[in-house]
């Protein structure tokens, strides 16, 4: 499988939904998630992130981040379509710490 990680909070960009073929990515209030057991490991989706949030689970030192989409894929919503990204996006773009900063 693919996961997001962390640097996808306070960017939400959200190309990433709009490429799944199987629409397996899920929203929370700062960041979002792909559920494990529904991703078809087809790749299109990292390429499209422009934060390079999304990386495969075959890479080491990745099980926190499969940790956490599998639980919150399981609690937060269904994204299907593509969303404008908060306003300051591109300022958190990059940025260290941040889930210890902002995930909520
Ligand atoms: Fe969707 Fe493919 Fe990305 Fe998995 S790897 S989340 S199936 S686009
Ligand atoms: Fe996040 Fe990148 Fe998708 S910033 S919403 S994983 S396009």
């Amino acid at each position: 499988t693919y996961v997001v990680t962390d640097a996808c909070i306070k960017c939400k960009y959200t190309d990433c939904v709009e490429v799944c073929p199987v629409d397996c990515f899920y929203e929370g209030e700062t960041m979002l998630v792909i559920n494990p057991s529904e991703c078809i490991d087809c790749g299109v989706c990292e390429p499209e992130c422009p934060a390079e949030a999304i990386l495969p689970d075959t890479e080491d030192g990745l099980e926190k981040w499969l940790e956490l989409n599998t639980k919150y894929s399981a609690e937060w919503p269904n994204i299907t379509s593509q969303k404008d990204p908060p306003a300051d996006a591109d300022e958190h773009k990059g940025e260290e710490g941040k889930f210890e900063k902002y995930f909520t």
